[in-house]
């Protein structure tokens, strides 16, 4: 057995074709199964197998008891092989369109894919969906194993058709190689043992080419890139930076730059617990220490001096959807990307891919399972590589703030220019002179609540109370804003999440000017809410929760919206058919049945206190 990492491979195919079959014939024939397996699948057999007194090897692979009544295969299920020659991991994805998803977390960590198609049956939608996915997810090596090749009496002209029809459609998917071999897996024709009964065939078989077959490891050849995954600080004159080389490789005295900064050293020593190394490679953890003491955290990427990587923080990138939640654009998510967390949020939605015919189609969102080209813009610099140059540098995922769940997966195709040469440019006066000269704290005093909650009346009178004092404040109102700057939006999702990402930039430029800002908008959003809050210094945004129920707001009906929106003429009203989230947890809640609105304000200016 060599020392060489597992061949990761996934399988693409549904049970119809015997993908299953197939896996279980490669683990019965590679004498994996170990004797109660065997004794289990004996048994099992007899009562669901459906070969009669042969075990059936596709209950083997369909783990699950649900699964197995059902006959499908539900998740991406990891089985571990392994041969004289080398070690597998092989994931067993179901090859429906609604397990997308599935396909795409067994492809992109897989080195090669098996898409099996039915000899009989020929190409179908689904295998050039499961090309297409899997090329997306950068699989260079795929073999077409056309299976069941006993009920085409093992023709060699229909596996002559086949594999010509395959190549001219995956030409154009950058495939390295394109490998097709004939088999049988329920009669064990090609799988692993070479086929009396396809003479005509000179290949090898199944397992041959998965024992043989060079996939690339990671980049050992190229320049070094270490994502820091962990700073090690046991005490003062210590710090060792830790995590795995993603390519290249790295000697004690080289050269190396950190980037985002951009700062340069040299690596002083790769420590390990059996003493220094001379060098470490692609694909190893290390520990290691510079000559001088550097600002590093986790998520800065050291790389060869001579040699960076790119960094930035707009690109173009594949973004696959996994979640039942629907893409919101503009909205900010958390992102992962190698070791960096950050937030990052679609701003464009070029085009969907159609992975059945892999036509471009317009989107305003993405649904579970769909696949998209987008912009993407991240709130920090990013040190990347493209993901087809460098899986470990391209990858990123989103999560949900609320729900912590991974809607997202990606990767980078490219950085965006448009962000090469906008600056930030350092001002002389700053916002700590300008607050000094109007002589107060500047706030952003954030009211949400539903529409007719009383917003605008208790915005207003807080102004007139504040500007009696000699504050120097603004109001910024949702249905004013609408008349100008936010003209362009209306009241879906996507909208109302870029109405308060403008808002919050307005506020924030204003708080920055000095000024007290009162906005009154609905912001339905908690996610968007949590996103205003951050981009304000701690204390400096107050989150104010309009409390009025919807009975109570429709009873007001101030602009008789309510009554309006209840008839059907008005579509995505807030609190009917348009989601309403109130504060988790608001700085201040006013409730209006309780409390009119001069004592809400009472209230609110009780608690921000003294602003001088
Ligand atoms: S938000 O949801 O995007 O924050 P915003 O506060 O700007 O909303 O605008 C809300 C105002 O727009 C309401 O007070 C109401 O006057 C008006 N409006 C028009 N259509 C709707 C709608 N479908 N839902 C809620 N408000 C609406």
């Amino acid at each position: 057995m060599t020392g060489e990492p597992a061949l990761r491979f996934i399988t693409c195919g549904s049970v119809d074709d015997g993908k299953s079959t197939l896996i279980g014939r490669m683990l019965y024939d590679s004498a994996q199964i170990f004797e109660d397996q065997l004794a289990a699948l004996t048994a099992d057999s007899r009562v669901h197998g459906t070969q009669g007194d042969r075990p059936d090897l596709a209950l083997l692979v369909d783990g699950l008891q649900a699964e197995r009544e059902q006959g499908i295969t539900i998740d991406v299920a990891y089985r571990f092989f392994a041969t004289p020659r080398r070690h597998f991991i092989v994931a067993d994805c179901p090859g429906h369109e609604q397990y997308t998803r599935n396909m795409a977390t067994g492809a992109s960590t897989a080195k090669l894919a098996v898409i099996l198609v039915d000899a009989r049956k020929g190409l179908l939608t689904q295998t050039y969906r499961h090309a297409r996915i899997v090329a997306l997810m950068g699989v260079k090596h795929l073999v077409l194993a056309l299976n069941k090749m006993d009920l085409v009496a093992y023709d060699a002209t229909v596996y002559a058709r086949l594999t010509a029809a395959f190549q001219a459609f995956a030409a154009e998917l950058g495939f390295t190689r394109v490998t097709a071999i004939p088999l049988s897996a329920l009669e064990g024709d090609n799988v692993t043992a070479p086929s009396g009964r396809m003479a005509w065939y000179g290949g090898p078989t199944l397992l041959g080419h998965l024992e043989a077959v060079e996939v690339e490891g990671p980049a050992a050849e190229g320049a070094f890139r270490l994502p820091v995954q962990w700073v090690n600080r046991p005490s003062h004159d210590f710090r060792g930076y830790a995590g795995r080389i993603a390519a290249g490789r790295v000697r004690p005295g080289d050269a190396v730059r950190l980037l985002p900064s951009g700062a340069t050293t040299r690596v002083a020593r790769l420590v390990s617990p059996a003493g220094d190394l001379p060098e470490a490679r692609a694909g190893d953890a290390v520990m290691l220490t510079l000559e001088d003491e550097r600002d590093v955290s986790r998520g800065d990427v050291l790389v060869a001096a001579d040699a960076p990587c790119q960094v930035a923080d707009q690109f173009e990138a594949s973004l696959v959807w996994l979640s039942e939640n629907a893409l919101v654009p503009g909205r900010s998510y958390r992102a992962r990307i190698h070791t960096k967390a950050a937030n990052a949020s679609v701003t464009q939605l070029r085009w969907r891919l159609d992975v059945n015919t892999g036509a471009k189609l317009a989107a305003k969102t993405l649904d579970l399972n769909e696949i998209a080209e987008v912009t993407l813009s991240f709130d920090q610099p990013i040190a990347f590589e493209p993901y087809a140059a460098c899986p470990d540098l391209g990858a990123f995922i989103l999560v949900d703030r609320q729900t912590e769940e991974t809607v997202g997966a990606g990767m980078i195709r490219y950085a965006l220019r448009r962000a090469d040469n906008v600056h930030w440019q350092a001002l002389s006066v700053d916002a700590a002179a300008r607050s000094a000269a109007l002589g107060q704290t500047p706030r952003c005093i954030w009211l949400t609540g539903l529409s007719g909650a009383g917003k605008s009346t208790i915005a207003s009178l807080l102004e007139q109370r504040l500007h009696a004092e000699g504050r120097h404040t603004y109001v910024l109102d949702g249905d004013n804003v609408r008349h100008g700057l936010n003209r362009d939006l209306g009241f879906t999702p996507e909208d109302r999440v870029e109405n308060i990402r403008r808002v919050a930039e307005v506020a924030r430029l204003m708080v920055d000017a000095g000024l007290v800002v009162i906005v009154s908008f609905i912001s339905p959003y908690q996610a968007e809410r949590d996103w205003a809050r951050s981009l304000f210094a701690p204390g400096r945004f107050v989150e104010v929760y309009v409390d009025t129920p919807f009975d109570v707001c429709a009873e007001r009906d101030p602009k008789g919206l309510y009554a309006k929106a209840k008839r059907g003429e008005l579509p995505n009203f807030t609190g009917l058919d348009s989601a309403y989230e109130p504060p988790a947890t608001p700085d201040v809640t006013l409730d209006t049945t309780a409390l009119a609105a001069e004592a809400c304000v009472e209230r609110l200016l009780r608690h921000l206190g003294d602003l001088a």
